[in-house]
């Protein structure tokens, strides 16, 4: 775990989605552990329960919020049951994804439509709900999740690749339009994270090169210039670097956070 810096996040609210594991749980606990109240929002009930749990074990401040972000009437009321109780919205981390990869000759229409309600629709969703309460208090921070898969190449993963160059699109208008009120607006990068979803990556792109999942990994790993991969609380830390006062001029932009990927 990095550096935390207690009390950073002191009476701020955060709304996560995809809070239940991998990226989105371990930026749950990194906003939890320096103060803020947190809300997690993810449709796997049972282990986002399990995250807010920990958390308020731990003496931190956290619910769970049972929702689908493909729908916009459940995170409308999401984003209400926020508000009803803790009254503002400081940070939005919008970080719930899938990923879907495969042959361009064989893409499923009806996958390329799954990955694109969750990652684009899931995401524009959330901006657009708590852009109302932002502009209200005259400040506010959104941290959408992207993926070095926007900005560097790989095969079998053009729907994937499309989604996350679409959230740095949405991010980077959030950030013109919502400037002007104090609100900043920023993608994260990461390079392949040590999550769940790394493993189905692994496992689809492995078998299209006639490797296991592992050694597709150590391949990803040996690629980059520090020789593994990024664990979760890695990304966090951005993440709440971003949303911190340290990074009140960032806006609009979408950092990479790959180990020197795409140095090589
Ligand atoms: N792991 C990586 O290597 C990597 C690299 C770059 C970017 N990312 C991005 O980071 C984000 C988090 O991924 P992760 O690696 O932590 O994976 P993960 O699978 O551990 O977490 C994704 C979370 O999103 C939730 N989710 C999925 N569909 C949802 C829906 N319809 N409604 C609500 N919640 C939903 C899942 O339940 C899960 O908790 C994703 O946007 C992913 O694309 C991951």
């Amino acid at each position: 775990m990095n550096e935390q810096q207690e009390g950073r996040f002191e009476g701020r609210v955060v709304v996560i989605t995809g809070s239940a594991t991998g990226i989105g749980e371990a930026t749950m606990s990194r906003f939890a552990s320096e103060g803020a109240s947190v809300a997690g929002l993810d449709n796997q009930t049972a282990k986002n329960e399990a995250t807010a749990a920990t958390i308020r074990h731990d003496g931190g401040e956290a619910i769970a919020i049972e929702c689908d972000v493909r729908s916009e009437e459940a995170q409308t009321n999401a984003f209400a049951k926020v508000l009803d109780r803790y009254g503002r919205i400081d940070v939005l981390v919008t970080s719930a994804g899938i990923y879907v990869g495969s042959a361009l000759v064989d893409i499923p229409m009806e996958r390329w439509h799954d990955i694109e309600s969750v990652n684009l629709t899931g995401v524009l969703l959330s901006n657009k709900l708590v852009a109302a309460t932002m502009i209200e208090q005259k400040s506010g921070s959104i941290i959408n999740v992207a993926s070095m898969a926007a900005k560097t190449s790989w095969p079998y993963s053009a729907e994937y690749s499309a989604t996350k160059s679409g959230v740095i699109g949405i991010t980077r208008s959030v950030a013109m339009e919502l400037g002007p009120d104090g609100i900043t607006a920023n993608a994260v990068c990461p390079g392949n994270t040590v999550t769940a979803m790394v493993r189905t990556v692994a496992a689809e792109i492995g078998a299209t090169r006639d490797m296991t999942g592992e050694e597709w990994l150590d391949m990803r790993a040996n690629d980059t210039a520090l020789k593994r991969l990024a664990e979760p609380w890695e990304v966090a830390g951005l993440i709440a670097f971003l949303a911190s006062d340290d990074a009140r001029y960032i806006t609009g932009q979408s950092i990479e956070i790959d180990g020197g990927l795409i140095l090589s």
